[in-house]
């Protein structure tokens, strides 16, 4: 039974991404996963959860940099609503401050990446860059029902 669901949620999760290719929508939506995704693993280290691996957390960084990059074109004026969007419509309001988030998230990553050297250096680094991710969502995301 739980192999039948873990294959239905497998299928579930290919369809939205094929669906997320189509619109910018589904586009941001996408990279906000790769968001959570890449935060999986190194929130699991913080916890002692998981072993530090220097490796990971920098790639994990690197998706930041690209992704906050890839999200600055993915808000265009005709994207304020429709397929279920959790944009609120104050992004567009405000264009100049939520574009700047996106390049304090992506510089606050480089930072990041060039000061993780160990675990120690780790610790301290790594709530700084997710420490963008609560600010933006408080301001221009519709709270979850
Ligand atoms: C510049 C503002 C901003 C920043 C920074 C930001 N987000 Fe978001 N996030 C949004 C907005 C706006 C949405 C809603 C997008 C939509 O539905 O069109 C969203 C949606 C999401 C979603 C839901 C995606 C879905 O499936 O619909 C997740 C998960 C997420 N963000 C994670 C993160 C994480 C993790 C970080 C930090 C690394 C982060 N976000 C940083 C603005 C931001």
């Amino acid at each position: 039974m739980i192999r039948v669901l873990s294959v239905v949620a497998a299928l579930a999760v290919g369809a939205t991404a094929v669906y997320a290719q189509s619109s910018a929508i589904g586009q941001r939506q996408a990279a906000m996963k790769a968001f959570a995704g890449a935060a999986k693993e190194p929130g699991a280290v913080l916890k002692g959860e998981a072993n530090f691996d220097l490796a990971k957390v920098q790639g994990s960084l690197a998706v930041y940099q690209e992704q906050a990059t890839k999200l600055k074109v993915l808000f265009p004026d005709d994207s304020k609503s429709g397929e279920e969007t959790a944009a609120l419509a104050v992004i567009w309001d405000k264009k100049s401050d939520f574009l700047s988030r996106l390049d304090k998230l992506s510089g606050d990553a480089k930072a990041a990446a060039a000061a993780i050297k160990d675990e120690a250096s780790f610790k301290v680094e790594w709530p700084k860059v997710m420490s963008n991710c609560g600010g933006c969502h408080k301001e221009y995301r519709k709270a979850k029902q």
